[in-house]
């Protein structure tokens, strides 16, 4: 096991009726930003409990900050943060509105020219405006970790930020959010959290037994509720096991000690920026052809990935790799979730060459966990997953 510091600062609360209980996390002498997204949270009643928990408090609201969350927007809301003198801002969203409060919690204090070099420089924060979340949809784990991703359509970037600032101070995570969140999200956060996972997961043995069982103890959970989940979102016990392992799927404590991977976000978010794909369908579409791309690296964590969490019994380590990647693709197919990209787009020749210039452009030389990855190969994953 590698060397690692650990230290994750955000308090969660959760489980039923909780929401009230920012009442108390929020200093009563603060003027607080709340941020949301496109409205759902007026129509299923978490405005509601938001605001009378905040009824004491000096509040303003900021809505319409999109999936993916738009610079755009987010200036404008910058602005208001700065016009209105806020002191605490409040996310009640998902991970897009989450990802933007980041953001603004940032940018909020960065005294640089422009807001924009946080995210094209890589300025990591060391210090943000404080900010707390309730959470709406599980999926990112944004709401226990410090990173956020913000896209800027003008341009069609979407890059990746963060820092030890940018924890969380609390997140209410109360499941009964669950109960009105669209089938087609309910996948995408199911198959973001286990792709979460598998990044940190399938590289190499480093003799991590602890860490291996945990990211495994996800995986079987999130494959064990997800048809309940997306049967009956009203299930309690399983939407409070789909909560808590999106959240533990990326906090921070699967990926202490061992390498990690992350070459699917790198390349999905390039397919996000490009034709706006949901984010978790991305991965989906490039897990498969990276896993099979890169099988001789990854053999032995997929073959034993194979055996725990898909029962796997029959074959070589090869053939056990080459089960478990199949596993994997019926599982997000299982879930409505189609793993090709030109089941999205009737564009996409040429993408994996876009693909390949953008990362030698931005000196992306070495991806995966050895760090090896070269455009050419990302040209190549993005080519098979077509
Ligand atoms: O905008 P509203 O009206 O709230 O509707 C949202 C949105 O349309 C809706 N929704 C959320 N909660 C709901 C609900 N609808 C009904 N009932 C509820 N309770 O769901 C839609 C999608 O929301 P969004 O926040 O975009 O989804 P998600 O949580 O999947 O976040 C995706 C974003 O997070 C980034 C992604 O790249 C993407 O931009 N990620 C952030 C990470 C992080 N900070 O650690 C890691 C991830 O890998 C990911 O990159
Ligand atoms: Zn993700």
């Amino acid at each position: 096991m590698n060397n690692f510091e650990f230290k994750n600062p955000t308090k969660i609360i959760f489980g039923k009726d909780t929401i009230a209980k920012i009442t108390t996390e929020i200093p009563s002498e603060a003027k607080v930003l709340l941020l949301y997204g496109g409205g759902s949270i007026k129509k299923n009643g978490i405005y509601d409990q938001v605001r009378a928990a905040l009824s004491d408090i000096e509040t303003i609201e900021f809505g319409g900050i999109p999936a993916n969350p738009e610079y755009d927007t987010l200036l404008k809301a910058l602005d208001v943060i700065k016009e209105e003198k806020i002191t605490y801002l409040l996310a009640v969203g998902g991970g897009s509105v989450i990802d933007g409060t980041k953001f603004l919690s940032a940018a909020a204090l960065y005294d640089g020219d422009t807001p924009w070099d946080i995210l094209e420089k890589g300025i990591k924060t060391e210090e943000g405006m404080p900010f707390g979340t309730v959470l709406t949809l599980p999926a990112t784990g944004s709401e226990m970790n410090s990173g956020a991703v913000i896209t800027r359509k003008e341009t069609k970037q979407k890059l990746a930020m963060g820092g030890p600032g940018l924890f969380p101070e609390f997140s209410v995570l109360d499941p009964q959010v669950v109960t009105s969140i669209p089938e087609r999200q309910l996948a995408n956060g199911i198959t973001d959290a286990f792709m979460h996972v598998l990044e940190q997961y399938l590289t190499y043995p480093i003799g991590a037994l602890l860490q291996d069982r945990f990211a495994e103890s996800i995986l079987q959970t999130l494959i064990e509720v997800a048809p309940k989940v997306l049967k009956d979102p009203t299930d309690y016990k399983a939407t409070t096991n789909f909560m808590w392992s999106c959240t533990m799927a990326l906090n921070g404590l699967i990926q202490k000690g061992v390498p990690t991977d992350w070459a699917v976000h790198g390349i999905g978010h390039e397919l996000t920026a490009l034709f706006g794909i949901d984010h978790a369908r991305t991965l989906a579409i490039i897990a498969p052809s990276h896993y099979k791309f890169n099988l001789d690296t990854k053999k032995e964590k997929l073959a034993q990935y194979g055996e725990r969490v898909w029962n796997i019994t029959e074959g070589d380590i090869e053939e056990k790799a080459k089960a478990a990647i199949q596993k994997t693709e019926e599982f997000f197919n299982g879930l409505g979730i189609d793993t090709k990209l030109s089941k999205y787009t009737d564009e996409y020749k040429g993408t994996a060459e876009t693909i390949a210039k953008r990362f030698t452009d931005r000196g992306w030389t070495g991806l995966g966990e050895h760090k090896s990855l070269t455009p050419d190969n990302v040209q190549e994953i993005v080519e098979m997953a077509y």
